[in-house]
């Protein structure tokens, strides 16, 4: 076994260098797993595991046609990016990060208490719009509804065509009675509209899709300019789903109110760049996962889904 032990990303020469003659690769969302992957590779490689739920980053048709199997990692990593999601809201819609940099730099003597010092916007009684409704979506949902949430609102590209279980991201063979009936129970407690619609009528507008040729710059200065001014935006899913420089222009101008992310584009994003400038925009390092508990299990399901591969059994999670 070939394995890289550091904490920092993989130098790509290194990775293409050694993976040469391997059965299976076990990666992260941040390796390009794509026809170049493949020749370095070559022929002795079986299967791919990525040790996430995105799989934007690997060319699943190259590697199907080379008949190479894939996994991946949904459903234990669903309560620790949900957990994400509403910190990022939160942190964004409350001002935490701006507040906190205002108390270190003495402006809370400023302005104690002022009456509409630091004032953010609240859930009870909003609207809460969610694009991608799949599981991650529907955990969101649920640890919202707690908060009074008014009216939840999704749109969901595979829901709003009628296949409901796809949006999941669940193939059929992990599916369970039991997923599928609280996955359904869950939406119903949201009301399906259109892209536009949601934009329009969320007070908080929260991207947990994933990244797709429909999905791709979804958010741009169309969606932002149908949101309403305090409208908070969050994003949980991938950096590739909003165009950014609409997305700063929107933050700039106040056209909505403030925005959480725990994803962009790039990712490591330069530490001078203008998300990190803005005091409406709360920008994590893409934690959405990083619990102990999700991050083990992510492992786990990784190794099992390579070792079953390589011993010819069916895959607990594959790439549908
Ligand atoms: C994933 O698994 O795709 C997540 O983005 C990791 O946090």
């Amino acid at each position: 076994m070939i394995s890289w032990t550091s904490p920092c990303t993989v130098p790509r020469d290194y990775f293409l260098k050694h993976v040469k003659g391997v059965d299976g690769i076990f990666c992260v969302l941040t390796e390009q797993i794509n026809q170049e992957v493949v020749d370095a590779a070559g022929p002795s490689l079986k299967v791919v595991g990525t040790m996430s739920v995105g799989f934007d980053h690997i060319d699943v048709p190259v590697l199907k046609r080379a008949g190479i199997k894939l996994g991946f990692t949904p459903n234990v990593l669903t309560d620790a990016t949900a957990e994400t999601t509403v910190a990022v809201l939160l942190a964004a819609s409350r001002r935490l990060f701006e507040s906190h940099q205002h108390l270190l730099n003495g402006n809370w003597a400023k302005f104690n208490w002022g009456p509409t010092w630091m004032v953010g916007q609240g859930l009870a009684g909003s609207t809460v719009g969610i694009v991608g409704m799949g599981r991650i979506g529907q955990a969101v949902k649920d640890r919202l509804a707690p908060f009074k949430v008014a009216k939840f609102l999704y749109f969901d590209n595979y829901i709003n065509n009628g296949k409901l279980f796809r949006a999941c991201s669940v193939p059929a063979s992990v599916q369970t009675p039991e997923l599928i009936v609280s996955s359904m129970i869950s939406v119903a407690g949201a009301s399906k509209t259109d892209f536009d619609s949601l934009c329009r009528e969320s007070d908080f507008v929260i991207a947990n899709c994933a990244l797709t040729a429909e999905t791709r710059e979804i958010f741009n200065e169309h969606a932002f300019g149908l949101m309403k001014s305090n409208a908070v935006f969050v994003n949980t899913s991938r950096g590739g789903v909003v165009k950014q420089s609409a997305l700063v222009d929107a933050l700039r101008s106040r056209k909505i109110f403030a925005a959480g992310l725990d994803v962009m584009t790039p990712e490591p994003l330069p530490t001078d760049h203008e998300l990190t400038k803005l005091d409406n925009c709360v920008v994590i390092p893409h934690l959405g996962s990083a619990t102990v508990e999700s991050r083990r299990d992510m492992a786990e399901l990784t190794a099992k889904n390579i070792l079953a591969a390589l011993e010819g059994r069916e895959m607990p999670a594959p790439i549908p």
